[in-house]
């Protein structure tokens, strides 16, 4: 009997994350980036995310204006991927987010995103198609946003400090709850790539060290002076520094990508 109460339990939260990822039946528009004459330049509302990603990235696939119901939203999305469908036919693609609407659901590409999967030409026709969505990872196998980047270490202390966000970053993450502060290492964050300023407080990043191949996830809690990472000596620096080279020298170099912090995943099972 408990062990299939806790087998429902299971499912439920397995349903109740896979929901909030996705949505049916949603209305999506198109519009026209013109991405090929713009250059696939980044749209401004998701340019400080992702507008430093090289052209190969920025272009792999179509892109999409997303206000959908579920899912991650606002600037947090940008650079996400979404699984399409076209309720009508049945066609399927994997679209890019790059900028946000204001219609409730998507806003295709003419070109990369709405005309593939309007297949039977009736979305084109109607000004609209209606589909399904759901989040999709599409840069699992990623190269890393930056390689060879100076991680000198500092130590923030902070789980003597009850892992109080340092000033910098106070007033965009301080007041997220002790379980989101401690769920990662500590960085501060001042790379040649990525978001800028207090935009990536609360980011996080995939730290690779390039000597040991030893990787990890840090969230940004900071800045930093030194044109890459600072990372946090308990929580972050010795995780990774598993020859203690690094130590020794002050600092490590590695490669950094931008990744997403599965946040949605820790307020769902919270709940
Ligand atoms: C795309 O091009 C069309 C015509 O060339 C123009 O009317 C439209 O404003 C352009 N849109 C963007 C977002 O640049
Ligand atoms: C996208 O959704 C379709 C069903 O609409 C499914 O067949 C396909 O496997 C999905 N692709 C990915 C990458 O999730």
């Amino acid at each position: 009997m408990k062990r299939l109460s806790l087998r429902i339990l299971f499912l439920a939260c397995l349903v109740a994350f896979a929901s909030a990822q996705s949505a049916s039946d949603v209305i999506a528009y198109w519009t026209d980036y013109n991405t090929t004459e713009n250059g696939w330049t980044i749209p401004s509302f998701c340019a400080a995310v992702v507008g430093g990603k090289p052209l190969e990235w920025r272009s792999k696939y179509g892109w999409t204006g997303f206000c959908g119901p579920n899912g991650i939203q606002g600037v947090d999305s940008c650079g996400k991927c979404l699984n399409v469908t076209n309720t009508a036919t049945g066609a399927y693609e994997t679209v890019r987010i790059v900028d946000t609407c204001g219609t409730g659901g998507l806003e295709l590409d003419l070109e990369t995103a709405f005309k593939p999967i309007d297949t039977d030409g009736n979305g084109i026709k109607q000004g609209h198609l209606t589909v399904d969505y759901a989040f999709v990872d599409c840069d699992a196998d990623d190269v890393p946003d930056a390689t060879d980047v100076t991680a000198y270490w500092t130590d923030y202390q902070p789980s003597q400090n009850s892992w109080e966000i340092p000033s910098f970053c106070a007033a965009a993450v301080g007041a997220k709850p002790l379980e989101w502060r401690s769920k990662y290492g500590w960085t501060g964050f001042c790379g040649p790539v990525g978001p800028t300023g207090v935009d990536a407080c609360g980011k996080c990043l995939k730290v690779t060290n390039t000597e040991t191949k030893d990787e990890e996830i840090v969230r940004i809690v900071d800045t930093c002076g030194t044109g890459g990472l600072e990372l946090d000596l308990e929580t972050a620096f010795k995780p990774i520094d598993t020859n203690g080279n690094g130590i020794k020298q002050g600092h490590l170099i590695v490669d950094y990508k931008i990744v997403d912090c599965d946040d949605d995943a820790v307020l769902v099972y919270s709940q």
